[in-house]
């Protein structure tokens, strides 16, 4: 009963929630703690715990230091790196190479591996940086971590997925530790926040480029992730990044924010709000007599309708969502078309518009019903409003549609990644068998990749 009331005061402060084995850690911990404050029972601890003055707060400190999982280590999930590095980060440089900003948070940044990791990357990517104004902020709840951060002595076990290109910004220090050049170390600023409590944005934290948030959800109640949550979406600038730990988010809400899939894992991007075009409805086609199975489309019917194909592709490309749509919906010579459909689906979809989404898939579906990358993107869709099991089914579809589409493979492989090793294997050997057997330059818009990359990250 008092273990009760002393966790739900633990999840109303931090967000946190206790699993069975840290319930006995948190009985042990309470019991000597007690002792050592010499308090006569549990109501006058939680009494202390609730007000709003010092001791409180130092007490929390006390609990948040002994009960928090403060593991972390460089480069932590390469793949999530790879897609930093390829990916997002470069996107945002050329992004703000016109203002020279860029803003990024690692919120609940433990010992400062990740922030450090992030400005090693930027580093590499960034050699003009000194004619940048960069913020790179570590933050989080635990004061004790938070020193050891700036301190930035690591041992080796921190540094075990670091190959020597970074192990060169590391000197030997006392103890047998490393000790992070300064360099790096000067780039990053650290901060006392808990997510749950203190206000934010505020004047530092404010306009973020990139929100990085891992492995701290998960052990967070549903309640706290949708409240930290929305404070990440008004703390972002829009287009704004946001990377969690896999799975963190699955069963969340995702107001505001839309998703970006590549190989390695799923990123969440805040969408333009307010949307500045509001683009009229689709009428929804008459259902006509189904398409014969044999019969793929999607290419053209003459050459006005290709020379739109094209623009309709370059604008998707530079992200032009509504030209898309003005595209669509106006310029191609039939409107009522798989095209016309197709693209405004795909569009809708990135707008984080996802009824009007499925809406236009349906009128393509009724054109063209083994449209494989219909179903694809469909999937694409599910994941993104987190119904997994759809979009599993969803991809499944379009390889029955069309057992040669290999984005369905990689994306199913992902999926399988966590639950079902021996589908996810399955996945990634057909995906290998059949990027093998495409010109290596072949490129894949889905993953901005070519064949030989692919083949090279499956290896
Ligand atoms: C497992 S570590 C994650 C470190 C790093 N992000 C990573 O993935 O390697 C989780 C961190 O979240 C912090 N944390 C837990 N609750 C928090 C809260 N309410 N506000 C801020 N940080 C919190 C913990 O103190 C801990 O350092």
């Amino acid at each position: 009963m008092e273990l009760d009331a002393f966790k739900g005061l633990l999840t109303q402060y931090t967000g946190l929630t206790l699993t069975d084995t840290d319930q006995d850690k948190a009985r042990k911990f309470l019991h000597n703690r007690l002792a050592e404050l010499k308090l006569t029972g549990m109501p006058s601890y939680l009494h202390r715990l609730a007000a709003n003055n010092l001791l409180a707060d130092q007490e929390w400190q006390v609990i948040v230091q002994a009960l928090t999982v403060p593991e972390s280590f460089f480069l932590r999930d390469k793949g999530q790196m790879h897609v930093l590095q390829h990916h997002i980060l470069p996107e945002l440089i050329q992004r703000n190479r016109p203002h020279r900003q860029l803003r990024i948070w690692s919120a609940g940044c433990s010992t400062g591996e990740e922030p450090y990791s992030l400005a090693l990357l930027i580093q590499k990517l960034l050699p003009d940086w000194h004619d940048w104004e960069v913020l790179i902020l570590g933050s989080d709840i635990n004061d004790k971590v938070l020193a050891k951060a700036r301190a930035g002595l690591y041992s080796r076990w921190s540094l075990r997925d670091a190959g020597p290109e970074v192990l060169a910004y590391f000197q030997p220090a006392a103890q047998g530790l490393l000790s992070l050049d300064a360099t790096i170390r000067e780039k990053v600023s650290f901060r006392r926040v808990n997510l749950l409590q203190t206000p934010f944005p505020d004047l530092e934290i404010n306009k973020m480029d990139l929100i990085v948030c891992r492995n701290v959800f998960i052990y967070f109640d549903q309640a706290a992730i949708t409240t930290v949550l929305e404070k990440f979406v008004q703390t972002l600038k829009p287009e704004g990044f946001l990377l969690t730990g896999h799975g963190e988010l699955y069963q969340q809400p995702l107001q505001g924010l839309q998703t970006r899939l590549y190989l390695e894992s799923v990123v969440y991007q805040r969408t333009i709000q307010p949307l500045t075009v509001t683009p009229p409805p689709l009428s929804a086609p008459p259902r006509r007599q189904a398409t014969p199975a044999t019969h793929v489309p999607v290419t053209t019917v003459n050459g006005a309708t290709q020379d739109n194909l094209a623009k309709m592709a370059r604008a998707y490309r530079s992200a032009d969502y509504v030209g898309v749509l003005a595209i669509a919906q106006t310029k191609l010579p039939q409107q009522d078309s798989f095209e016309a459909h197709y693209w405004s689906a795909k569009a809708f979809a990135s707008l984080g518009q996802y009824l009007s989404a499925e809406n236009s898939l349906q009128a393509a579906l009724a054109l063209n019903k083994r449209s494989a990358q219909c179903y694809y993107l469909w999937a694409h869709i599910k994941e993104a409003l987190n119904d997994i099991e759809q979009a599993k089914a969803l991809l499944n579809k379009a390889i029955v549609m069309d057992e040669k589409f290999i984005p369905a493979y990689l994306e199913l492989m992902a999926l399988y990644e966590q639950d079902e090793p021996s589908k996810h294997h399955t996945m990634r050997k057909q995906a290998l068998a059949l990027l093998t057997q495409l010109p290596p330059e072949h490129y894949f818009d889905d993953f901005a990749a070519h064949a030989h990359e692919l083949i090279q990250q499956l290896h």
